[in-house]
């Protein structure tokens, strides 16, 4: 900034007089400078309280009962069986594993919502918390690889 507005008068100067017109120049440029920047950063700052406040109220959950069901339909209609797998375990290429040990119905709800990589997001219009919530239920509904003792193959 300094090497861009030059507030220095070289000594020697012919224009002497003008030295201290010129630093009240300054010092108006400076001021003004401050005075624009502070309000705008404070809206800024305004404005990252006022969404993250907003997306905590929109993620809070009520407390809805799933059925798993309903969910284990919802979950091929809805399309999240194409990347998540069937049974929600997931592809290497397309969706990670999301159960069996589904993180908590908020983590899901907010994340369907706004997912932040590769994933779709789902509107409440396209899927309600209730189906959420069903989705939910089925993702803990499944029992995952089982034991080993069930594959005949180990049993021989
Ligand atoms: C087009 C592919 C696609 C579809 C359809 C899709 N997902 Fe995803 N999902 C992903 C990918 C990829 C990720 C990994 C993060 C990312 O890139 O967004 C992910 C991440 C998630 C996560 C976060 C997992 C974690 O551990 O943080 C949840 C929960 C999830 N999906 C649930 C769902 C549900 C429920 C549906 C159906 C309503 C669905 N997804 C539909 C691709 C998909």
């Amino acid at each position: 900034m300094d090497k861009k507005i030059s507030c220095g008068v070289r000594p020697n100067s012919s224009a002497y007089r003008e030295r201290s017109h010129r630093w009240l120049a300054c010092l108006v440029v400076v001021f003004g400078a401050v005075a624009l920047l502070l309000p705008i950063s404070a809206a800024v700052a305004q404005k990252d309280t006022a969404t993250s406040e907003s997306s905590a109220s929109k993620v809070s959950v009520p407390s809805l009962t799933g059925n798993a069901e309903s969910g284990r339909r919802l979950f091929v209609s809805d399309g999240c069986y194409e990347c998540h797998g069937n049974q929600g375990q997931g592809a290497a290429t397309t969706g990670p594993r999301i159960a069996p040990n589904p993180i908590p119905m908020e983590g899901i709800m907010s994340y369907i919502r706004r997912p932040s990589g590769r994933m779709p997001p789902f509107s409440a219009k396209l899927v309600p918390d209730q189906d959420v919530a069903d989705i939910y239920a089925y993702l803990k509904s499944v029992s995952g690889p089982g034991d080993v003792k069930n594959v005949p193959l180990f049993t021989k």
